[in-house]
């Protein structure tokens, strides 16, 4: 049976370490009580930064959960004021790191090029890039979700001559830009078009669904094929992540 990875991406929540300390203590308890379905799934836990020290040593240990970065720079270290190199986060026990999430590409003006840098670095230090990509509404509307995916893709793969040997290593998540933080989620039917085409211009990799999911719909993208999940306003429910991650496993259960 096919192992999902389920990713809790906490963005710039909470607001003070005392509040992520005892958040993430109940999320762990809880997890805890269903070590059985954690043979299935990988969870990786992405807390802000500034977080990462104090979950260092939590997740050296842990066969619980994985530690993530929500972003990192290129460059390993230097004249780069504010930014975070992958060699920092790896030295923090983080194994994986989200790239070009569509709130980076649209508040930061972050484009495919600099992602496709972002990438590079993240693989030279043997870390796992999970790469968002995703449509406007305006885009789907249009009807060009496809040529816009392609274009992210190629533009930030530019180096890696696709599909043929690009790392294993890349995880896809495809989040429609549209369905983020909104609550109106990407219908299964919609989003299985997309997982199909996916798979056939990547060749390779996992792909991942996000965008509003919760623990209702979490199923449905698991049973249409997709490897996993990207969770955000719902990782920050300790009851209703927990939720997600058990109906997930359960749905690949019955497949
Ligand atoms: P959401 O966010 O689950 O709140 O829609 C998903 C994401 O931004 O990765």
């Amino acid at each position: 049976m096919k192992k999902l990875i389920i990713v809790a991406n906490w963005k710039c929540n909470p607001t003070t370490l005392k509040e992520a300390k005892v958040f993430f203590h109940s999320l762990k308890s809880q997890l805890e009580k269903s070590v059985n379905i954690l043979k299935n799934v990988k969870v990786v836990i992405c807390p802000p930064f500034v977080y990462l020290p104090y979950f260092q040593k939590l997740a050296l240990k842990s066969t619980i959960f994985f530690l993530g970065a929500q972003d990192c720079f290129w460059e390993e270290k230097g004249a780069f004021t504010g930014e975070i190199s992958p060699l920092m986060l790896k030295d923090l026990a983080c194994q994986y790191v989200i790239l070009g999430h569509s709130e980076r590409r649209q508040l930061l003006n972050e484009t495919n090029e600099m992602i496709g840098k972002k990438l590079e670095a993240v693989l030279r230090a043997k870390l796992k890039p999970i790469l968002c990509i995703g449509e406007t509404a305006k885009e789907r509307k249009k009807g060009v979700t496809f040529k816009v995916l392609k274009e992210q893709l190629k533009k930030t793969l530019r180096n890696f001559s696709i599909p043929k040997s690009f790392s294993l290593e890349i995880i896809f998540a495809y989040e429609p830009v549209w369905a983020i933080g909104t609550g109106k989620p990407c219908q299964p039917k919609e989003a299985k078009e997309v997982l199909l085409f996916l798979k056939k211009f990547l060749k390779k990799g996992k792909i991942l669904y996000g965008g509003s999911v919760n623990s209702k719909n979490a199923p449905d993208y698991i049973k249409i094929g997709f490897d996993g999940l990207l969770v955000g306003s719902a990782s920050l429910i300790a009851k209703e992540f927990v939720q997600i991650v058990k109906n997930a496993v359960f749905s690949l259960k019955k497949f």
